[in-house]
């Protein structure tokens, strides 16, 4: 007889807390604190493809203050009323059909031409938030949005910190820092410096676009509210994981920053890291800032050293020459404007990471992303161990692992792969897709930027990476951008326009007696 049936007392469990995150009822001041959005390189095109709509959505939502004001400030001339004409068009041009019109920019749009390093453009834009903030009513904050180059951050954070524009009277200030931060370990651990001399970390916000994807947030709640798939989440069930975000537009007219970038820094750094920690981090300890960064660092800080040396045998890169997308020639990146005819940046790699730890050793992330190939898809997927014993036969056929697919884009959907048989008086097994299509929620997928925005507001860093993390994704990074950089490569362009990439990609994976994913 057990004890429990002896009769010994039982101590039950306390009950569970509730929630950290507990809905409460908050008050309108801290649902929609009255901001004052300051964009600097606001005549860029990122602020009209993705600022500009982004606001332009959650005004016409409601979630963002009816006293929400914008400050553009760049160097080309506009007037406060040709700035808000700016934005309006790009809220149009860029809202798709599918989430309808894109509502009303706010009643304050404002605009201050200027050069970046002149402490004039400061003592106007201070002009310009004292008077927006001077009006009655409720305290203003602020956010300094950066989308600048990273060369021109520190110089924009060091006069807002000279002019005392990041300490308001009343009410808060973030900065928000776009992507790339920095351009290698030693730059970007120059402007963390330089930030956090201004502001504190908890008021910094550095943004990865990829994180405001509905189908990247989804991750945590697939991996963490489901109870199937963590047991079998580890080295015992797992052969590998491939990620790829695969583009089919070619560099456009960024020749200018990705010549210096090329695809390590431009994805694989930032995008690409996120969704790798995401996939293998644990369990955090409460959907919260600290908690979940902390996991997404441990996992960057066992990604093994990848030898300077022995590069090839972890990473290959590609540039794409001409060829055919979507029925169309275009030409190969060494033929695009700005783009040097004997260029070496790679616009294509893959890279395999091994991650040493309890749960992943052995289990090796084959991540992959290149300009120009034959379809824009983005795609998690985790390929189980296959069986340890076929048992149905040859005349069954081939028994093929089981595939959990996160696509992220454009077809956002999750599925599984698993052997069924085949109705009929033989035995044949054949695979089959279990599908669950983000469309049959009803609801748009928005941008991203309305999330990470609204998060800014909101003060919720969850979204945003840490300053210690982007370090470690550049110290991750770093030895296959050195490597590359002493040894140019010699046999660019080495995949057509329009194709899944270059051929030694193949014998890559080949070599661990494994095959890419083919996309479609
Ligand atoms: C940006 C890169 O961060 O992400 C671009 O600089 C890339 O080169 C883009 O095209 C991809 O984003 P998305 O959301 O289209 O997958």
């Amino acid at each position: 007889m057990s004890e429990a049936k002896a009769g010994a007392s039982v101590i039950p469990f306390p009950p569970e807390p509730a929630p950290r995150r507990a809905t409460v009822e908050v008050a309108e001041e801290l649902l929609r604190p009255p901001c004052t959005l300051v964009i600097f390189g606001a005549s860029g095109d990122l602020t009209r493809r993705l600022l500009a709509p982004a606001i332009a959505h959650l005004s016409r939502d409601g979630a963002i203050s009816a006293d929400f004001a914008i400050v553009g400030v760049a160097r080309t001339p506009y007037t406060d009323q040709e700035f808000r004409a700016y934005l309006a068009g790009g809220a149009r041009e860029f809202t798709p059909p599918t989430q309808g019109r894109p509502g009303e920019l706010p009643p304050v749009v404002r605009y201050l031409a200027g050069d970046f390093g002149d402490p004039d453009l400061y003592q106007r834009l201070g002009a310009t938030l004292q008077s927006i903030e001077a009006r009655p009513g409720r305290p203003r904050n602020r956010i300094f949005y950066l989308a600048t180059p990273p060369e021109t951050d520190p110089i924009i954070v060091e006069k807002l910190g000279e002019h005392s524009l990041a300490t308001p009277e009343r009410g808060w200030s973030r900065v928000v820092v776009e992507k790339p931060f920095g351009h290698d370990l030693e730059s970007g651990t120059k402007l963390n410096a330089e930030l956090r001399s201004v502001f504190e970390e908890r008021q910094i916000y550095r943004i990865d676009h990829y994180l405001g994807k509905e189908t990247v947030q989804n991750i945590f709640v697939l991996r963490f509210a489901n109870g199937i798939f963590e047991p079998l989440w580890n080295r015992r069930y797992i052969d590998h994981v491939q990620i790829t975000v695969a583009e089919s537009l070619g560099v456009e007219h960024r020749a200018g920053y990705y010549e210096h970038a090329g695809v390590i820094r431009d994805m694989f750094q930032n995008h690409l890291m996120q969704l790798l920690c995401l996939t293998a981090m644990e369990p955090p300890a409460a959907f919260e800032a600290d908690a979940v960064r902390a996991e997404k660092v441990k996992v960057l800080q066992s990604i093994r050293h990848f030898p300077e040396e022995a590069i090839d045998d972890w990473a290959v890169r590609g540039q794409y020459g001409p060829g055919v997308v979507g029925g169309r020639k275009v030409p190969g990146y060494r033929e695009e404007e700005k783009v040097a005819p004997d260029s070496t940046t790679p616009t294509w790699a893959a890279v395999k990471f091994a991650i040493d730890n309890w749960r992943w050793a052995g289990v090796p992330f084959y991540v992959r992303s290149g300009k120009r190939m034959e379809n824009r898809i983005s795609e998690i997927a985790i390929e189980f161990k296959r069986v340890p014993h076929a048992l149905f036969g040859k005349e069954a056929g081939d028994l093929n692992p089981n595939v959990l697919r996160l696509r992220i884009q454009p077809d956002e959907s999750v599925s599984l792969k698993f052997e069924a048989k085949i109705p009929g008086t033989v035995l044949q097994v054949e695979s089959v897709t279990m599908d669950f299509p983000y469309s049959q929620l009803g609801a748009p997928i928005q941008g991203g930027y309305e999330r990470l925005l609204l998060d800014v507001t909101h003060g919720d860093q969850t979204l945003f990476t840490r300053g210690d993390e982007v370090e470690h994704a550049w110290q991750v990074v770093t030895p296959i951008l050195k490597a590359w950089e002493k040894n140019s490569a010699t046999d660019f362009p080495n995949y057509a326009a329009g194709t899944h990439g270059p051929d030694a990609a193949d014998r890559f994976l080949e070599r661990d007696g494994r095959r890419w994913r083919t996309l479609r």
